[in-house]
């Protein structure tokens, strides 16, 4: 597995490997980064991770400081996955002093995340085109884990006309449902037991909302169950899958989205409706 840490060193890996895959993380990584690698190797082609904790796509009161890292331990997973070549630029190689543009975003990024995380997605686009430019990835690949990060990907990767394929790959999940993400080690034990009551109450009111019932109930049953574990709900919503916005009644294709809050941590999920 090939590593770089400069410009000149990515360009010379990526001239002896040909066209990659290209896999962006902010490092941290467990089997839901794992399995994008292992989507990316069933291409055919060559597989490119990057490591870079963007402090671009952090609020001012957000956790930048206290975002886990483990770049040794982030390594050997991906040489036991057999990753090719491991991008990992700094702050200065990613914004350079002279750097004066960045992506703006709307539609899908404008709900949701995008309401309650000013500048995220704007942070988000802006470091995954830089890494296109970097890398020129056929494909890149991302978690559906995070639904709305993908719509917003593709979006700006269609307006801007980008020749990268934006492949989504299904969410790993622990044993009881609980979605894998870098900040569950923030979890107390307690919270940690309380934390699959999110996708059970999300795939819950999937299956009723599929099966007819009122979107309305079903939402507000679901909100109950997250609040009766222990979690206050920033929003659970039915939403058009691409475009994000609410559905009052189920339409195709759609999706139940959420993200609340569970002592220190933000847990997101979401399911396929129908
Ligand atoms: P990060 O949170 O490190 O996630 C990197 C990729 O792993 C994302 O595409 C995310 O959706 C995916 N992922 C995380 N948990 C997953 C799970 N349980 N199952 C499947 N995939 C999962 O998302 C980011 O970094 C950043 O915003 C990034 C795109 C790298 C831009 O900085």
């Amino acid at each position: 597995m090939k590593l770089a840490r400069t410009l000149p060193d990515l360009h010379a890996a990526l001239a002896e490997l040909g066209p990659v895959g290209l896999v962006p993380t902010m490092g941290a990584l467990h089997l839901g980064h794992l399995s994008l690698v292992a989507a990316a190797r069933q291409a055919g082609r060559p597989v490119a991770a990057s490591i870079f904790v963007n402090p671009l796509q952090f609020g001012p009161h957000e956790d930048l400081a206290r975002y886990p890292r483990d770049e040794a331990g982030d390594l050997a997973q991906l040489r036991q996955a057999g990753c090719d070549l491991v991008w990992l630029p700094d702050v200065a190689t990613m914004y350079p002093p002279e750097a004066a543009s960045t992506i703006t975003v709307g539609g899908p990024a404008t709900l949701w995340e995008g309401a309650a995380r000013p500048g995220h997605f704007a942070g988000v686009a802006t470091v995954v085109a830089k890494l296109f430019g970097q890398v020129r990835p056929h494909a890149a690949y991302f978690g559906e884990k995070d639904w709305q990060q993908v719509q917003v990907i593709r979006r700006f990767t269609a307006d801007f006309l980008l020749q990268v394929q934006i492949v989504p790959v299904p969410t790993v999940r622990e044993a009881d449902g609980l979605a894998l993400s870098s900040r569950n080690r923030f979890l107390t034990p307690a919270e940690r037991q309380a934390a699959p009551a999110l996708y059970a109450a999300l795939t819950e009111a999937a299956a009723a909302i599929g099966g007819g019932a009122a979107v309305d109930a079903s939402l507000e049953t679901a909100k109950g169950h997250v609040i009766a574990a222990g979690m206050q709900p920033d929003y659970l919503a039915l939403v058009g899958a691409e475009t994000l916005e609410p559905l009052e009644r189920f339409t195709r294709p759609a999706r139940l989205i959420a993200a609340a809050r569970l002592g220190s941590v933000r847990l997101l999920d979401n399911v396929a409706v129908g």
